[in-house]
């Protein structure tokens, strides 16, 4: 159970580390964050050496003085367990605690995130530094929230080739299959004898010779999901005891190893990490051009699509825990924001329900990594130039009413299993599931749609008028009954329904639905300049599947291949169509759908929010558009909330 939040409205924090500062600064930082206009401060997430600097020592005083003076400036607390950031004892006790990578090599200790999700000794002292902390501050009335770890996954740390792994994956197998007999029916091992005779033959699906079965290597992938969900689980329930705060994790953009819906079980609030031009430098698949032209705004769909994601994880509630307040330092290249980005970014975010957006961090540090990351203040305690955005937005939301978020019409289904799966059986080179999903997002909001992300196991879609499911790997119970009961429409496919759960082509062949007559009897990958036309605009590319049908063919490829298979509630996509031919099919379904859509100008989105709709322009120059049959000019990286019923602009 979780205490209601002190707070009716959105809220703004920020991340602070005291044990970077000289004590006699703290009172100053404290009382010119509140006066800021913040009412959240992040701490202790990195601080295990200095609250347990041996393993038979802890020094609370420093800890419990730098809460108290927070918190006696009117702050709210989130503190954080330390345990991405074993210290330098911790490897001695447990030498074989260190994660390792594909090709064997044991990760070093010298940064963070250092440690393997299997090794139970370090599960349980991570579990053990939780009950220490929420036994100390459970009930201490100054902190308001509590962050388990710190981004899950960074730095590609999920996966791991121990031997604390080998042995928990062999348990694991167990228990799943009982008999080595089902597992080796199960993922086909009659193929190329790999028949096991007992589980603990089975290995890591590393470094064999050529590819390892795609079901042992599906496996594998639960299995370290699980394991994430089961070391966060350690602490949630360790955390419990103690506390009725609520339990976060910060997550971070574009990380699918592991199953954040499963994770965020065990959680209260879901949250995550926006660094949109860390992002649209490192994670986006963008071209140059595009990377250009948005260098200092960020992708316009990128931050919005994880805060609908993790607003889905989180099961309803989500903050943003660290905003990109100016450059990062860990990108190929590290512009600043465009005045007034930051300010649009913590808009957006709120309006997609943020309950609290906290920036990432007070003050720039001079040593160690990340000496080139801004944050709201230079490292000699000057102020950076984004706080009269902050203080802005803490004057705008003073005045403002803000809505809660509904459900939106148009919802798209996350599946990581099925990010897993393609990850494992990509066929061509350019499928990529993530990328295969965000396509349709942003083909929505080009049109100004505002989208749900929603579970895979979603028991019923509710009010929504279209549901699209984009390469879903295999089909669950949970959601075949939701499909069966939901009057809307559905836009399934490409690859949706393709495998069964072990991993194999379905008996029916795919998409394996009852109610839909197709059977897709081969398919192709194509390279990136094999683009095919379709009969209207745009064209497909990277994948085409060829169907026996009886159901109605709306749209060919101009050879004559069917690519949109219609009956009266449920189409097909046998291909991945390019962005001309996803808004042109998008817009269609919509309008049958009954959901409004109109094509937005580049780089203006749109988002609605209760009685209002948030404009913003992503451009680097001003645009302007028709709102209630008045103009509205926003400049270059500009928002207004717009009333949608008046016309009133609030700002
Ligand atoms: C996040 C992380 C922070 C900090 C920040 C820098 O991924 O949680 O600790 O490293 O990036 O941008």
């Amino acid at each position: 159970m979780s205490a209601d939040l002190p707070f009716t409205k959105p809220a703004l924090g920020v991340c602070y580390y005291p044990e970077h500062w000289p004590e006699s600064q703290w009172t100053e930082d404290a009382h010119a964050m509140a006066d800021l206009g913040l009412s959240w401060v992040r701490i202790g997430e990195f601080a295990w050496s200095r609250i347990q600097p041996k393993p038979d020592q802890f020094d609370w005083d420093w800890l419990d003085r730098a809460i108290e003076t927070l918190g006696q400036a009117g702050l709210n607390v989130i503190m954080s367990t330390p345990t991405a950031t074993p210290p330098r004892w911790m490897i001695d006790k447990h030498p074989d605690m260190l994660a390792q990578t594909e090709d064997g090599q044991r990760r070093k200790f010298g940064s963070r995130r250092h440690y393997c999700f299997s090794h139970l000794g370090y599960r349980e002292q991570s579990a053990q530094i939780a009950k220490i902390l929420g036994k100390r501050f459970g009930q201490n009335r100054h902190i308001q929230a509590w962050q388990i770890d710190n981004e899950y996954g960074c730095h590609d740390t999920v996966i791991s080739f121990s031997p604390s792994a080998r042995s928990a994956f062999q348990n694991w197998l167990e228990a799943k299959y009982r008999t080595i007999d089902v597992l080796n029916s199960s993922w086909g091992n009659v193929f190329w004898s790999m028949e096991y005779q007992r589980f603990d033959q089975v290995d890591l699906p590393n470094q064999t010779v050529t590819e390892p079965n795609p079901a042992h290597a599906m496996d594998f992938r639960r299995f370290a999901s699980d394991e994430v969900m089961a070391f966060n689980q350690a602490q949630a329930h360790a955390l419990r005891q103690y506390t009725d705060r609520p339990l976060i994790h910060n997550y971070m953009g574009r990380i699918t190893e592991f199953d954040h819906f499963e994770v965020g079980q065990d959680l209260d609030i879901a949250s995550w990490d926006s660094y949109p031009l860390g992002f649209l430098e490192d994670r986006s698949d963008r071209d140059d051009a595009f990377k250009t032209r948005f260098m200092r705004q960020g992708d316009p769909d990128f931050q919005a699509f994880h805060h609908d994601l993790y607003r889905s994880v989180g099961k309803g509630r989500w903050w943003v825990m660290e905003q990109q307040p100016g450059s990062v330092n860990w990108a190929p290249f590290n512009p600043k924001p465009l005045p007034g980005m930051v300010r649009l970014w913590t808009w957006e975010a709120m309006a997609h329900g943020a309950e609290v957006v906290s920036y990432f961090r007070w003050r720039q540090a001079p040593f160690a990594q990340e000496q080139m990351h801004s944050g709201l203040q230079l490292p000699n305690g000057d102020w950076a130039d984004v706080q009269k955005e902050i203080r802005q937005i803490s004057e705008e939301l003073a005045e403002i009413e803000t809505p809660q978020t509904s459900d939106a019409e148009v919802a798209i289904i996350f599946d990581y299993a099925s990010s897993w799966a393609w990850d494992i059986q990509p066929q061509g080179r350019n499928f990529d599931y993530f990328r295969l999903v965000y396509a349709f997002y942003c083909g929505l909001r080009c049109l100004g749609v505002s989208v749900d992300i929603i579970a895979p196991n979603t028991h019923e879609f509710g009010n929504r008028k279209l549901v699209i499911i984009p390469g879903l790997f295999s089909w669950n119970q949970t959601l075949l009954s939701a499909l069966e009961s939901f009057g809307g429409q559905v836009l399934l496919g490409p690859r949706s329904g393709s495998k069964t759960e072990n991993f194999q082509i379905p008996a029916k062949l795919p998409p394996d639905l009852d109610a839909f007559d197709i059977k897709v009897t081969s398919v192709e990958s194509l390279r990136s300049s094999d683009r095919k036309d379709l009969i209207n605009s745009g064209h497909i590319e990277a994948w085409l599947e060829h169907v026996e049908t009886s159901e109605d063919v709306v749209e060919t490829t101009s050879e004559g291949d069917p690519v949109l298979i219609r009956n009266d509630r449920l189409n097909y996509l046998t291909a991945w169509p390019d962005e001309q031919a996803m808004e042109r099919i998008l817009a269609d379904l919509a309008a049958k759908s009954g959901v409004e859509t109109s094509k937005l100008q580049s780089g203006y989105r749109r988002r609605n929010w209760g009685h209002y709709t948030l404009h913003m322009n992503y451009n680097a120059f001003p645009i302007e558009f028709k709102n209630n049959n008045k103009t509205v000019q926003l400049g270059a990286a500009e928002l207004a909330l717009i009333h949608n019923e008046t016309g009133n602009r609030l700002f």
